[in-house]
Order: structure tokens, then sequence, then C-alpha cells
């Protein structure tokens, strides 16, 4: 059985979304594939090795697998510990996999609610965003409440926080996505900027202006009016760096990517990680963010989420 998930980036919104703001991420069409077979070894393995020492795979079969040993092969194209999406794309394509070896029917939404469990008993903290879009394929809104203006896809609630998530329907367009090499940790930098917007009240108007760009954002891109939505990003990006998440290697990738796109940011949590730039010139743009030093991926909406084969 192999199922296969796609990683994603975000697009507007991240850090402000743990405050409440929306938030739009898309998938990419990069994706890690999971295969999965019963085996006669004693225990299950990943790669060869025990499972017990892949947190995310052992977490995943503890809540979906009752019936014996398995052999898991894993196969990604995404970039890890970057932000990309890469241990959401695991567990979805690795839950998918296992439940349809189990005998059971692969339906999206159940994929995206225990992606979310396993990758919230693992790392203690996360929201469904990662989980949702790799499930999902396409883009999606995060909100905190249920929206008129968007196809609503589902709830999800974890410890009196509920996430609406939506569909957002976007054309094509060109991403070049910048690794600075970086290992950026989420906990470190959500923990940064809690400590900023819980000090200064003016961060709490950044977050505030991160959601009606994020709002701007989400209606540009629908309508593709690249020019706007890039401008939109650079605009994020600004604030995202107000809020301490920028880092030296981030902005050189940034100011290099700039004068051959419509727009720059950084992606996910920041302090290390991608930064992201929409562009007509995909391959100018990748090669500016080399020459500065970072490692280059093009990528495209990718509009097929978690599936089986
Ligand atoms: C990290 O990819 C996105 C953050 O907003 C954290 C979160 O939403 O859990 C920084």
């Amino acid at each position: 059985m192999m199922a296969s998930a796609p990683g994603k980036i975000i697009l507007f919104g991240e850090h402000a979304v743990v405050y409440g703001e929306p938030c739009v991420s898309m998938a990419v069409n990069l994706r890690t594939k999971v295969s999965v077979q019963k085996s006669n070894y004693f225990e299950s393995t990943v790669d060869g090795y025990s499972a017990y020492r892949q947190p995310h795979i052992r977490t995943a079969l503890g809540i979906l697998w009752k019936d014996g040993p398995v052999e898991i092969t894993t196969k990604s194209e995404i970039p890890s510990a970057a932000g990309m999406g890469s241990s959401a794309a695991l567990v979805v394509a690795s839950a998918a996999a296992l439940t349809k070896l189990g005998g059971s029917e692969v339906f999206e939404e159940q994929i995206a609610r225990t992606g979310f469990e396993v990758e919230y008993a693992v790392q203690g903290t996360a929201s469904p965003n990662d989980t949702s879009v790799s499930s999902h394929g396409s883009a999606i809104m995060l909100c905190k409440n249920k929206r008129d203006d968007l196809k609503f896809l589902w709830e999800i609630e974890k410890n009196g926080k509920r996430w609406f998530v939506h569909h957002c329907e976007f054309p094509d367009f060109n991403v070049v996505v910048g690794y600075t090499g970086a290992r950026g940790r989420t906990s470190e930098q959500v923990a940064k900027v809690k400590n900023l917007v819980e000090r200064y009240s003016f961060t709490r108007d950044v977050v505030k202006e991160i959601g009606q760009i994020t709002e701007e954002g989400a209606k540009a891109l629908a309508a593709g009016d690249l020019k706007k939505a890039g401008a939109l990003m650079t605009k994020n990006h600004n604030l995202l760096a107000i809020l301490g998440v920028d880092t030296p290697e981030l902005q050189k990738l940034v100011n290099a990517a700039l004068p051959t796109s419509y727009g720059a940011k950084i992606t996910g949590a920041g302090g290390g990680g991608c930064m992201i730039a929409l562009t007509e010139n995909p391959d100018e743009t990748a090669k500016a963010i080399e020459s500065a030093g970072g490692k280059a991926y093009k990528v495209k909406l990718e509009r097929r989420g978690v599936y089986v084969e």
C-alpha cells in the first residue's frame, strides 16, 4: 500500500495565527511517499530501522494499527526541518497508507484529524494547519470562525482551541522557496513572539495588521492579482521582522529575490528555515537566491492532497 502527501508553505499569517488571526497556506508539488506492508519481523520497521525510533510513525502506528508488525518505507522530496511541512506530509501519508492497509476507506478529513492528533502528541503543541493542507491539497485558510465567503472544509478542536479550515480557490502561480540551510525552531520563535506580544502593545497591533494583510492577500491571490499579492507578502515580511523572527540569512535571500519577483517573505516560523518569493521568473529568482547562498526550490500550487495507490 503506497500513500503520498504534499508539503506546504505558508503564504500569509504565520505567528499571527497563534493569536486568532487567519492563516493562508498552500500545498506544494514536493511530496512524501510512504509504503506499508505487513511483515514477518517481530517489530515494525521504518526504512529498515525499528519504528520506535521514528516518533511520528510510532505515534501513528499506536493510533491506527493493532494488527502485528509492518514494514514501512518512506521517500521524501521535502527538505526536513525547513518549515515546508515535511513532518505533516510524513504523518498524513503514513496515516493514509495504514488506514487503507487496515481495510478502511481514506477520507481527507479523517486523515487530517488523525494527522493532527499525531503531530500534537509528538510536538506537544501544534495547529492543524500543516496536516489539513497536506490532506486536502490546494490552498486553505485557517480561521477562528466559520466563514460564509469560503468553502468550509472541517472544524478541529483541541484543548479549548477551535480552528475552522476552509478551501481557497487560487489560480496557478509560481513560487520559489529559498532555504537558508539553518534550522529554525518553531517553539523558540513562537515563544519569542509571545514574549513581545505580552510586553508591548504595539506588537499586538502588528499581529492585527498581519491578520488584515492575510485577508487582503487571500483575496488578491484568488483574483489572480499577483502584483498586489506580492506587495502584501513583502509587507507581511516586514511585520514578521518587527516580531523578531527574521535573520540576516533570511533577509539576504528576501533582498536577493525581490528585484525579480512580485514580493517575498519568510514562510513558517522564521529564525532560520525558508523564505518564499512570488514570481513570474522562477528561473531568475531561483538563481538570485542561490547566488545569495540559499538553496532554491521552484514550486507550484499542488491541487492533489493525500492519495493512496
Ligand atoms: C509555523 O509553521 C507557523 C507558526 O504560526 C506556528 C503555528 O501556527 O503553530 C509560527
